[in-house]
């Protein structure tokens, strides 16, 4: 798409972030808010917020505060809180010790299932850890350097036995694969071996190369620490290579985690010859009715923070997503948010990934705000006719940009379609959470049913079961060239971050 536009942008803002950096650089503590939402602009954030989300928001994140101090503190066990997914798909659990000698050791737990109960092999990893400094590229996040010692092997099944011995050099485990037995550990890398083995698997452990501690400080006294790790990158090809510069979703500290935690505590009690098998989660029907909304700042690979909320509308079949951006992995500092509005069709469900559904999105209109003199600044030189009115931009007034066909500096492009894969699943707390599958790591939009996810974002969580009226449409009474008579349905979408861009392309995706 108009990736060299948002490249641009991002250049501008990222230069920009560095320049705030020097000044701060100083300062290791940062303290995130209550409250990331309230944004200091009042037009666009506050309208959108409708009291049930609002609420809901601050209730989410109420009292919690956050810290993530720098360098972080990585000694302790960290564990899975849920059945993973990577782009593949792969199904895995992790169970990661970190000592303070900076030795660590690393259990990976994969499945042949998308519920996590059918384990299939497990990972056993050893090796030394280095934190090296702050990251110039993900602002929050600590670079560091690790170092393999030991990458051991061991089956759980025939049947996993077969299906890796076709990807695998026949001598890999000392033996033909017809010698391999399930419950007998095998090495794959020591500083003997080369790595041979380990490529095939698409085994990389540069999750390590980009990490940050977050401690949650509820109102009661009740400590949550999560670990973030690297983003895996969505095509395999890359993965073994990739420098992380986006998270997957965190591992919890076995000390302080959420409760109740059942996958926790599954994990935590596991070793390599006793994978966890998680409880089974009930399916639960793809409803989509309603708001969701992000439980907190979500990054995304290259500089992007934000937060996102969708409404949908199925008898329309129409949706509104609201993406807000930030500069800082807080979600303090509003850079733009992005509004857009289509329309989607319900496919069946994903032959790849069990549980989810496969649904197409349209996206016909959008509406920026800048929320910051950067992004106003930026915006307001793009190109004529490539973004909304050009000399016109101003921090907090909206432009449509459906006139330009989008925005080209933000890589916003209508109309747009996107192949994308849903689920809803049950939180411990039995509330429901909207799983909306993982945007492509190079920026890319999934146009393509060949471009279809594998793996999924961090889940929203519903803020209200009820679709309101759009407040756009009710505002503008003049119908929009919609197809069909959901131009009233209307969806949210928040995302923050600079990197929205990425967001832009969501945007331009749902
Ligand atoms: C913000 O809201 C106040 C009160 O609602 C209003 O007077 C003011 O004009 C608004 N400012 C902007 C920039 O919209
Ligand atoms: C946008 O451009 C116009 C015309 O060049 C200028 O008057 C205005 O100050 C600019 N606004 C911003 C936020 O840069």
């Amino acid at each position: 798409m108009t990736g060299s536009g948002v490249t641009h942008l991002l250049k501008g803002l990222w230069l920009l972030w560095l320049w705030e950096a020097a000044f701060v650089s100083g300062s290791k503590l940062w303290d995130v808010p209550t409250a990331p939402f309230t944004s200091p602009v009042n037009s666009t954030v506050n309208q959108v917020w409708e009291p049930p989300c609002q609420s809901q928001l601050r209730h989410l994140q109420d009292g919690a505060r956050i810290t993530a101090v720098i360098p972080p503190r990585l000694e302790g066990s960290w564990v899975s809180t849920r059945c993973e997914v990577r782009p593949g798909p792969e199904f895995l659990t992790r169970s990661y010790i970190f000592y303070p000698s900076r030795l660590f050791k690393a259990l990976q737990f994969y499945y042949a299932d998308s519920g996590c109960q059918e384990p299939a092999y497990s990972l056993v990893i050893r090796g030394k850890i280095r934190l090296r400094q702050a990251s110039w590229i993900t602002r929050g996040g600590t670079e560091t350097e690790h170092h393999l010692h030991k990458v051991a092997i061991i089956f759980h099944s025939h049947t996993a036995i077969h299906r890796l011995a076709a990807r695998m050099p026949s001598l890999c485990l000392g033996q033909a694969p017809v010698g391999w037995v399930p419950g007998r550990l095998y090495e794959l890398y020591n500083s003997k071996v080369g790595w041979g083995c380990l490529g095939p698997l698409g085994f990389s452990m540069m999750e390590l190369s980009l990490l940050r501690v977050e401690t949650q400080h509820h109102p009661h006294g009740q400590m949550v620490k999560e670990l973030f790790l690297g983003d895996v990158h969505t095509d395999w090809s890359q993965r073994t290579h990739y420098h992380p510069t986006g998270y997957q979703r965190p591992l919890q500290n076995s000390m302080h985690h959420v409760h109740p935690c059942p996958v926790c505590a599954r994990v935590y009690r596991s070793s390599e010859q006793r994978p966890p098998v998680l409880p089974p989660n009930p399916a639960v029907p793809l409803s989509l009715d309603g708001r969701w909304v992000s439980q907190g700042c979500e990054s995304r690979p290259a500089v992007l923070f934000l937060t996102r909320l969708f409404t949908f509308h199925e008898r329309h079949r129409a949706w509104e997503g609201l993406y807000q951006h930030y500069s800082d992995p807080g979600c303090r500092q509003p850079t733009f948010t992005v509004w857009a509005q289509g329309h989607y069709s319900q496919g069946g469900p994903s032959p790849r990934v069990r549980g989810a559904t496969e649904i197409v999105f349209k996206v016909t209109r959008a509406e920026v705000t800048a929320l910051d003199r950067p992004t106003a600044r930026l915006l307001n030189v793009s190109r004529r006719g490539s973004c909304g009115r050009a000399g016109d931009w101003a921090v907090g007034a909206e432009q449509d940009v459906t006139s330009t066909d989008g925005c080209a500096a933000l890589g916003i492009k209508l109309p747009h379609k996107e192949y994308e894969l849903f689920k809803v699943e049950l939180d411990h707390r039995r509330r429901p959470l909207l799983l909306i599958g993982e945007r492509p790591t190079d920026g890319s939009s999934p146009d393509r049913p060949q471009k279809r996810p594998t793996s999924y974002q961090a889940p929203l969580i519903q803020c209200s079961a009820n679709t309101p009226p759009s407040h756009r449409h009710s505002q503008q009474s003049a119908p929009s060239p919609a197809p069909t008579s959901g131009a009233t349905g209307l969806w949210r979408h928040l995302g923050s971050s600079l990197a929205s861009l990425f967001s832009c392309y969501i945007l331009a995706v749902h």
